[in-house]
């Protein structure tokens, strides 16, 4: 996240989540074995978080991962006097029948990560007007958001981009359109549906994203009302509705959360048994798990990795779903550092999703990137090293790394973990990784003694 720590939230809350300053410590070289379960999505959950205002009702989410972007997203909402009551851990109730679409006090939280632009989509269709602050997240490049834009335009909106806030009005009301995206994107896919829910008419978009995450979107909106249908092809048609209702809505499994965890099974050469599941979601990922060499065993709900020998090269190239996952870039390529020969990674979403290069390097690896693709030589084992999370995947990335690594690896920055990865450091003290958190004073302080 850039500028992470220069904009302090509007609220206690946010500060908490603003000022934790931790790191990791592992004592890496273990086969870890075991049984891992994963939590609910979290680029599903920060869209149906915002999506759930859309109702003036209340709403009911369960399976919530219980991470900081979604924190940061419950706190957009009450910063504009929704209502949010956590009925146990990972189930919470969004009663947005009041809600202030004037207050907009919160654009430093926005700028925290990637997915407030939703907001703007949610807002549209519930009020015809949005102001919000500028999206921020991890740093791979220019991210722009001209197909959003593109999007609500081509639905009757005026949006004005001001220097730190996105301003969106439609005066007349939505109404439905045609729109056809010029790149695959997850994020405009999502806001032009939402902004086309409650829009007067039949909104087709063309060149839609096809990742699970829009299809959880759509099904929770459809479960409150909405009309949409063809999510997950290329082309997803919304018959605009009147009003939405509250639902009770679980959020699916996080497919990059799981996939990170194989990594490291695969990485580590124990038996990790992977549960709470879509195994379907994480094909991609499996099969080129197995093409290197590891075993994957599947059923209904989990899907667990073994190895029986060191994994061999292979090449991948990053796509959008059902291509190989972009946010499992880094933690392949750790994979591929710890294989035999010499592999190629390709990113074919992001500009510049490499930056974790260096890191990587620290711990011996020995990486090439050209443009956007990495040359991996195979060095077969990592060592320990003192390295930084520079985005929340690049974080996991660390994690395996280090885990893998015989001796003590100390990953510092990882907020970038928190904002993605629930309660990371337990579910991995449960296979049997020797891995802590320290906050930096104690860490000091350890150091010391
Ligand atoms: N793009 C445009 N114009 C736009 C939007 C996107 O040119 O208006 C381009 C981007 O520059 C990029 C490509 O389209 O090259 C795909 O971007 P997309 O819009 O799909 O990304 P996003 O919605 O901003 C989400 C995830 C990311 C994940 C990408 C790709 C959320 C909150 N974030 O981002 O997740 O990398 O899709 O799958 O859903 C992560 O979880 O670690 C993460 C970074």
């Amino acid at each position: 996240m850039k500028n992470h720590h220069h904009f302090p939230g509007s609220s206690p809350d946010s500060e908490r989540i603003t000022l934790r300053m931790e790191k990791i410590i592992i004592h890496g070289g273990k086969p870890l074995t075991g049984e891992i379960a994963v939590s609910g999505m979290k680029n599903a959950a920060v869209a149906i978080v915002l999506a759930s205002v859309m109702t003036e009702d209340k709403c009911v989410i369960e399976n919530l991962p219980r991470i900081s972007d979604v924190d940061i997203s419950l706190e957009l909402l009450r910063a504009r006097g929704v209502r949010v009551k956590f009925l146990n851990r990972t189930t919470v109730e969004i009663d947005s029948t009041v809600m202030d679409s004037e207050l907009y006090g919160e654009d430093d939280l926005a700028r925290k990560m990637r997915a407030s632009y939703y907001l703007v989509g949610a807002l549209l269709a519930r009020f015809g007007k949005a102001r919000v602050g500028c999206p921020g997240g991890c740093d791979f490049g220019a991210r722009p958001i001209d197909q959003h834009i593109k999007g609500f335009e081509a639905l009757g909106a005026d949006v004005v981009m001001e220097p730190d806030v996105i301003n969106a009005s439609a005066s007349d009301g939505l109404k439905g359109a045609s729109v056809y995206m010029d790149v695959v994107s997850v994020g405009a896919t999502i806001n032009v549906m939402l902004a086309a829910v409650k829009a007067d008419g039949v909104t087709v978009i063309e060149n839609a994203a096809h990742e699970p995450h829009v299809v959880d979107t759509a099904n929770f909106l459809n479960a409150c009302g909405a009309d949409i249908s063809g999510a997950g092809t290329d082309t997803i048609k919304i018959k605009g509705v009147k009003q939405l209702h509250g639902v009770t809505y679980a959020i699916i499994p996080d497919m990059i959360e799981a996939g990170t965890f194989l990594i490291l099974g695969a990485a580590t050469g124990g038996r990790l048994k992977i549960s709470n599941v879509i195994p379907k979601h994480l094909d991609s990922i499996t099969a080129k798990l197995e093409e290197m060499g590891a075993t994957i065993e599947q059923d209904d709900e989990a899907v667990t990795v073994s190895t029986t020998g060191p994994l061999s090269r292979v090449n991948i190239k990053t796509q959008p779903y059902p291509g190989f996952p972009t946010d499992m870039n880094p933690q392949m390529c750790v994979l591929m550092s710890l294989a035999q020969g010499v592999s190629t990674l390709t990113e074919g979403v992001w500009e510049n999703r490499f930056r974790y290069v260096e890191e990587l390097k620290r711990m011996g690896a020995k990486i090439k990137v050209e443009g956007r693709t990495a040359t991996v030589e195979g060095v077969g084992a990592l060592n320990a090293a003192q390295v930084r999370a520079l985005d929340l995947r690049a974080g996991a990335a660390m994690i395996v790394a280090g885990l893998a690594a015989e001796g003590r690896t100390e990953i510092d920055e990882v907020h970038h973990i928190q904002r993605g990865y629930e309660d990371i450091i337990h579910k991995l003290e449960s296979v049997g990784a020797d891995i802590r958190m320290v906050s930096i004073p104690d860490n000091l302080f350890d150091k010391a003694n």
